[in-house]
């Protein structure tokens, strides 16, 4: 079997995937003539060449445009729907997935009208698609803390169907230790926590540092340039926190794929993963991602198996599960080995 084939069947897992983030142009065309809302271009087509970004805060800026056609609680559904069907076509079985709700209640659309839509699709995937899911609620760092807290308040009713949280938006001036309270609050709740340190951004050793000593993180998305210091770097390894790597987001954002700092990272014995973030701007699923990664870091079959045996390591299932679906992609690999 050649690589490609091996990186398109075998069974994966995607920790790092904002479902705003899914949102192809062809949807919010198609969104927008249903909710009635005008859209600044012509086409999709149109939309998809405008799209002009080459840091975290020009994608920022269209990310959240974007988010305008997103009004009911069919449209978070359509959207997460939309994004099942593409990745089950590349394998994925399990995913744990961004949502960003003070993105949606700063326009008036209700908490409860964006996690309805979102985890009635859940359901629709795993009967359809046979892909279970799970929601991390992202805080908007370059919001309020009061804004956070408010937010993990209102989420206190679904708390059920939240996993973990997580923090992402623009990271400058944004640091870490600004969410503390909000952070210690959400683990007495036994949420999960994961934060964002972008590549390449401002004081990002410091933030990664902060993720790890002031608010206990147990994975922390991106964070691949903790390859700059070896104490992170060993600090990472030694308490088994996982870094959530996208290899086409980081060379929009920093013009690099970093598949040089994501290998270091993985032969130094970081738990990475490799997964896709917003695949309808950065272009590519998790598959395309895994692909492209292979293709610049040289990966062996048994990297690709390693690299996906990560993502189900440091996922949020428990026990029971995750061997479950650890045994699955060995026997995907013994099966795909004898055939
Ligand atoms: N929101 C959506 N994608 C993001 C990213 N890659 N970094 C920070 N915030 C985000
Ligand atoms: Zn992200």
């Amino acid at each position: 079997m050649d690589i490609e084939t091996v990186i398109r069947s075998i069974p994966k897992a995607e920790l790092h995937l904002h479902i705003e983030g899914t949102l192809e142009p062809e949807l919010k065309f198609e969104l927008a003539a249903t909710n009635g809302v005008e859209l600044p271009y012509g086409s999709a087509d149109e939309m998809r060449a405008a799209y002009d970004f080459d840091d975290l805060s020009s994608f920022l800026a269209q990310y959240y445009e974007g988010m305008s056609v997103l009004l009911h609680e069919a449209d978070f559904h359509a959207l997460a729907m939309a994004y099942f069907e593409r990745v089950a076509a590349q394998g994925l079985v399990y995913v744990e997935m961004f949502f960003d709700p003070q993105a949606h209640t700063s326009r008036e659309v209700a908490f409860d009208t964006v996690i309805g839509g979102l985890r009635r699709a859940q359901h629709d995937a795993a009967d359809r698609f046979g892909i279970r899911s799970q929601l991390i609620m992202c805080f908007l760092r370059d919001h309020s803390v009061e804004s956070a807290l408010a937010t993990l308040e209102h989420a206190a009713a679904y708390r059920e169907w939240i996993i973990g949280v997580g923090l992402d938006s623009d990271e400058r001036g944004n640091p870490p230790v600004k969410f503390r309270d909000v952070f210690a609050a959400a683990r007495e709740q036994g949420y999960r926590l994961t934060m964002h340190c972008d590549v390449d951004q401002q004081d990002t050793t410091v933030h990664i540092r902060q993720c790890l000593d002031d608010i206990g993180v147990e994975r922390i998305d991106h964070g691949s340039n903790a390859i700059e210091d070896e104490d992170l770097v060993a600090e990472l390894v030694q308490r088994g926190v996982g870094l959530t790597n996208c290899p086409i987001s980081n060379s929009y954002i920093s013009g690099d794929t970093k598949a040089r700092e994501i290998r270091a990272l993985h032969e130094q014995g970081v738990l990475v993963t490799v997964n896709s973030d917003d695949p309808a701007y950065f272009p590519g699923y998790v598959g395309d991602n895994l692909a492209v990664l292979q293709r610049e870091a040289d990966l062996s079959r048994d990297e690709i198996v390693q690299f996906v045996r990560n993502a189900f390591i440091i996922s949020w299932l428990d026990e029971r599960e995750r061997e479950a679906y650890l045994e699955r992609v060995d026997a995907w690999v013994a099966a795909s080995e004898t055939g």
